[in-house]
């Protein structure tokens, strides 16, 4: 007997199918930080529940191929198009990237681009194809459910500028018969492509918090695990450990997966060691190296809980750092341009956070001086 290591979100899917169905809203964004589960809740419990209700899934990812977007949405309309088991081919796709993710030889994070490669704009013929094909999927179904994953990636080049009003017009267009799912892992790029001035993709889109997972997941994974081994550990030790792992349901996965290779079986020791490793193999030292001198000295001001980028004793530490008499203030603006999005985000006028809590964490810890 096969065991199903999905834990479903029956309320959130619920709500969000309510959402469509009563047309309360037909634009929902789905946010949440990196391996929280956006992906496995899109895949595994709105797009089954969907079609039971009629919808018509397309699912597109923008992280499978970051330089091109716009061949990311063409193949996802093909296999809805298509009808071929798509989702079979889109879990198959993740669970792909996944392991190439586990296997790269350094280790980098999925979600952290440390390669400067071309980011590609839609040519007049792609969008041709695009436009083409999805007046025939419209032509053929009511009810389209478009999943566009990591949308916020939408909004890091100027180069897709195009692929999101062609976005924009599709959806004016068709406000009636397509509903869009956004998912994001970045609170602040997803503001950011809902407030561009040309392109004001998301103006209608309502913001929804993916819940943390809690007790009940804890308690699916010990069922899971006794399953799959005949041991146990206790729902107590179980919760320490999902807390130790910051409620990661990946990590948590990860820690009970190497139980079951290992025959290990204490999860909180498994747990600890898990949370060292991770901060060890986060691929962060690269990417870290990947980064300008004054990106870096401004992500190591921030996460030490710096503030006032603009004024002089953040000139001071910057400039020092960079053995140079004095940097400019538009000098700073660029290189939290850079920033945002990908690795900073704006909480409040002027204050902004990591979005990755790791990732400042290893700052403070490996950058003090
Ligand atoms: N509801 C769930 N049930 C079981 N495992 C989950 C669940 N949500 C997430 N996971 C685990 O966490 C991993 C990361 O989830 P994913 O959806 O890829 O995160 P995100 O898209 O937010 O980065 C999954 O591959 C899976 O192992
Ligand atoms: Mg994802």
């Amino acid at each position: 007997m096969s065991i199903d290591w999905h834990y479903p979100r029956h309320d959130l899917t619920e709500r969000v199918i309510e959402a469509f169905d009563k047309r309360v809203s037909n634009t929902l964004t789905l946010f949440a930080p990196r391996r929280m589960g956006k992906t496995e809740f899109v895949l595994h419990d709105l797009i089954p529940a969907a079609e039971k209700r009629g919808f018509v899934p397309v699912y597109a990812s923008f992280w499978d191929n970051r330089d091109d977007p716009t061949s990311s949405l063409l193949h996802a309309i093909n296999a809805a198009l298509a009808q071929r088991s798509w989702w079979k081919r889109a879990t198959n796709r993740i669970a792909g990237a996944q392991l190439k993710v586990k296997a790269g030889a350094d280790g980098v994070e999925a979600g952290m681009s440390v390669t400067a490669s071309q980011p590609v704009a839609p040519t007049p013929s792609s969008l041709d194809e695009l436009r083409d094909q999805f007046a025939e999927l419209l032509q053929r179904h009511d009810r389209i459910l478009l999943c566009l994953d990591e949308a916020q990636h939408l909004a890091t080049s100027q180069a897709f500028e195009n692929l999101v009003f062609f976005l924009r017009t599709l959806l004016d267009r068709n406000f009636n018969k397509i509903y869009v799912m956004y998912t994001g892992s970045s609170r602040d790029g997803l503001r950011k492509l809902f407030s561009r001035r040309k392109a004001a993709l998301f103006q209608s889109s309502s913001q929804i918090e993916l819940p943390d997972l809690g007790a009940g997941f804890v308690e699916h994974m010990r069922n899971c695990f006794k399953q799959a081994t005949g041991r146990e550990f206790s729902y107590s030790e179980g919760q320490r450990a999902f807390a130790l792992l910051h409620y990661v349901p990946r990590e948590f996965r990860s820690v009970i997966e190497k139980m079951i290779l290992t025959g290990a079986d204490d999860i909180l020791n498994e747990a600890a060691v898990a949370n060292d490793d991770q901060l060890e193999d986060s691929g962060y030292p690269i990417l870290w190296k990947s980064l300008k001198a004054i990106d870096q000295g401004l992500l190591i001001w921030i996460a030490s809980g710096n503030a006032a980028l603009y004024q002089d004793p953040c000139k001071e530490f910057l400039a020092d750092r960079l053995g140079v008499d004095s940097v400019e203030t538009h000098t700073i603006q660029n290189a939290i341009n850079r920033l945002r999005g990908e690795y900073l985000s704006l909480v409040s006028h002027g204050t902004y956070e990591f979005e990755d809590a790791r990732f400042r964490d290893w700052v403070v810890m490996h950058c003090e001086e």
